[in-house]
């Protein structure tokens, strides 16, 4: 059920809606189609930083809590149930559950799929890769992180390429600074994957997150200047969250609408962080 003869994953059996509590606070687009357009700034309050810097600790703290949680034979609908409850009992909602019909709490994105896998019935194998994508919504303010987890031993590239993926998203970390142009991140990520012959995914980006999930700021990962020009500012929030293959960047997308694989069905992995921009650079705002 989960891969098919040629080792290639299927979609699984995606169980019931889980419950969320009444006293937990929804966003705004819970139960409709899509969310309203933000028409809010990018460039946050100390005190809006704050609200954001609470959900991302959340979120962190639930990503942690399943690196305990995964290895071989565990489903990622089993994960999905933990991060559900874990964040439900730090009084958040889980962003992803209702966002534009999107069934689950986590994404859960296994070695092909690039990202915005759905949790179902499929199990865990020594040696695949899992990327966990968790956004929590506290006191009206999101905060989005993901990390890639190796399950049980991978094979040597596999490896590296999780831990290139991780330095890709530090480079675009380290070239944030007030007065460049956002595609600056872009061109340090794409210029470090290189080195490796790594496909860096160009049409799923970075975006600016705070009171809504996705502000409409886009933050690509590869060099788009003169595009992407958006002058970086202190106070800015946004997500950087690059999504690295060992082949080809072009990608196909499943029957269920979501989950995206690349087109190669190469292996595929992803780092993301929400941060806050600072005088001297940058402010991460989703650890544990
Ligand atoms: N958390 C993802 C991101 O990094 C968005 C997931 S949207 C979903 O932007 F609907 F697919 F869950
Ligand atoms: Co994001
Ligand atoms: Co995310």
């Amino acid at each position: 059920m989960p891969k098919d003869n040629a080792g290639r994953l299927v979609q699984g059996k995606v169980s019931p809606r889980l419950a969320v509590p009444s006293h937990i606070v929804r966003p705004e687009y819970v139960g409709k189609p899509a969310p309203a357009k933000f028409t809010g700034s990018d460039v946050k309050t100390p005190e809006q930083i704050e609200k954001i810097r609470a959900a991302g600790k959340i979120a962190a703290s639930a990503i942690e809590m399943l690196r305990n949680e995964i290895r071989p034979g565990v489903t990622t609908d089993f994960l999905d149930r933990l991060a559900h409850d874990f964040v439900l009992d730090h009084g958040a909602y889980p962003s992803t559950l209702g966002y534009r019909g999107y069934p689950k709490s986590i994404c859960s994105s296994i070695n092909e799929v690039i990202c915005h896998g759905i949790p179902d019935d499929t199990v865990l194998e020594n040696g695949d890769i899992v990327n966990i994508d968790i956004t929590a919504y506290l006191d009206g303010f999101h905060g989005d992180l993901n990390h890639t987890i190796e399950v049980g031993e991978v094979s040597e590239e596999v490896h590296n390429l999780v831990e290139r993926t991780r330095e890709a998203l530090n480079r675009g970390l380290l070239a944030v600074a007030p007065g460049r142009q956002v595609n600056t991140i872009g061109l340090a990520i794409e210029n470090y994957a290189k080195r490796f012959n790594y496909g860096v995914v160009r049409d799923f980006t970075g975006h600016g997150v705070g009171e809504a999930f996705h502000s409409g700021l886009i933050i690509p990962h590869y060099d788009s200047a003169p595009n992407y020009a958006t002058e970086i500012e202190v106070g800015m929030v946004f997500t950087i969250e690059p999504m690295l293959t060992l082949g080809s960047y072009q990608w196909d997308m499943w029957s269920d609408g979501w989950t995206v694989v690349t087109k190669d069905r190469s292996i595929t992995a992803q780092f993301e962080h929400t941060i806050a921009v600072t005088e001297t650079g940058y402010d991460i705002l989703t650890l544990p």
